[in-house]
């Protein structure tokens, strides 16, 4: 039996970066992710199901869990003291710590603390994006370099499903990882170590009900999944569950493809580019698959801001391609378009 700490500081040692601090950083994370746990599986008994009243910079409703899992995270970053700025889907602006240790810290996280906050109320998977990056500037203060540095940059992503059962899932670059939460010692157990997407698999997601508004790719990509060829397992079979980290995870595990793409009425579609495509992208492409915006690689894009946003298509490579190659075809100036 391994533990998530143990996990982490053997691995660090393989590549000679044995600091300590980012060991301190996932355990961090690891704490706020078994306070946000607890919050969940407690939600309906608490009273802290539904709208918090808030609006975030998105202008999306916040519920009252997104806020608390926001600063759950925020406060275990700040009391770690390993983490010198937060960027986070609830938040306008950069979080940028400023006392005298943590100003001097070596990394910035970028965070979507609750996702697919929309299935809080009905007891379906949720989860919380990170990602993490080693800030360029030490010894000043935070810059803009430090901030929006591409997923190439990338030191650390993962994401933690809160599930019928609860998992961490990480990468640094050595492949993908998965803990299993055992509630009963509250410690993150070694359960699934290198994963690796199959290269096709039959599940395709997306949220149909945009139909009509997809680019003419993604409409001829979903007719393909939906075409009857014994050889490649096809018809597909469609599933959506609203929130990226469960259908990631699962897509993960059993092979298939998550879209995500622009639409008419939003080119850029939904996601978040630095605290939910990029982490994603990472651990799809560490575990074997591969993640585009349908036309060039997640990682390689250059934020310009924090809350930018970006098409994801992402999973098994083979099906990622597939759809890569649709796009390109049919729709090659969908993203000009705007
Ligand atoms: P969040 O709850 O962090 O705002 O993210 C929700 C995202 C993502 O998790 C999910 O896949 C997608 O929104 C669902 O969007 P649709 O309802 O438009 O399908
Ligand atoms: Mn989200
Ligand atoms: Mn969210």
């Amino acid at each position: 039996m391994k533990t998530l700490v143990e996990f982490i500081w053997e691995q660090q040692e393989i590549v000679g970066t044995a600091t300590g601090e980012f060991s301190r950083l996932l355990n961090d994370i690891g704490i706020a992710a078994k306070i946000v746990n607890r919050d969940v599986n407690r939600a309906g008994l608490s009273g802290i199901i539904g709208d918090d009243g808030g609006v975030n910079v998105q202008g999306e409703n916040q519920k009252k869990l997104d806020v608390m899992a926001n600063n759950e995270f925020i406060k275990a970053l700040r009391n770690g003291k390993q983490c010198a700025a937060i960027i986070s889907e609830e938040n306008d602006d950069v979080i940028v710590f400023d006392d005298k240790t943590t100003k001097n810290a070596k990394y910035i996280v970028a965070l979507d603390p609750l996702d697919g906050s929309s299935n809080i109320e009905v007891n379906v998977s949720i989860g919380t994006i990170f990602a993490i990056y080693k800030r360029k500037s030490i010894g000043t203060t935070i810059t803009k370099e430090d901030v929006l540095q591409a997923g190439t940059e990338l030191v650390c992503g993962g994401y933690v499903i809160y599930g019928s059962s609860t998992m961490l899932i990480y990468t640094t670059g050595f492949g993908v990882h998965g803990f299993t939460y055992d509630p009963t010692c509250g410690i993150f157990i070694l359960s699934h170590p290198d994963i690796k997407i199959t290269d096709t698999g039959n599940i395709y997601s997306i949220n149909e009900a945009n139909y009509i508004y997809f680019p003419e790719g993604v409409k001829r990509y979903i007719k393909y999944c939906q075409e009857d060829d014994a050889t490649t397992n096809r018809p597909y079979t469609s599933r959506y569950i609203g929130s990226l980290v469960s259908d990631f995870h699962r897509n993960l595990l059993r092979g298939g493809i998550y879209m995500y793409p622009g639409n008419l009425k939003n080119p850029q579609g939904k996601l978040r580019l630095m605290y939910e495509c990029v982490p994603m992208a990472f651990l799809a492409e560490q575990a074997g698959g591969k993640a585009s915006d349908g036309f060039q690689r997640i990682l390689d894009m250059q934020p310009e801001h924090i809350h930018q946003r970006s098409p994801l298509f992402i999973g098994s490579k083979s099906m990622v391609e597939k759809a890569e190659s649709l796009m390109r075809e049919f729709s090659p100036d969908f993203l000009d378009a705007e």
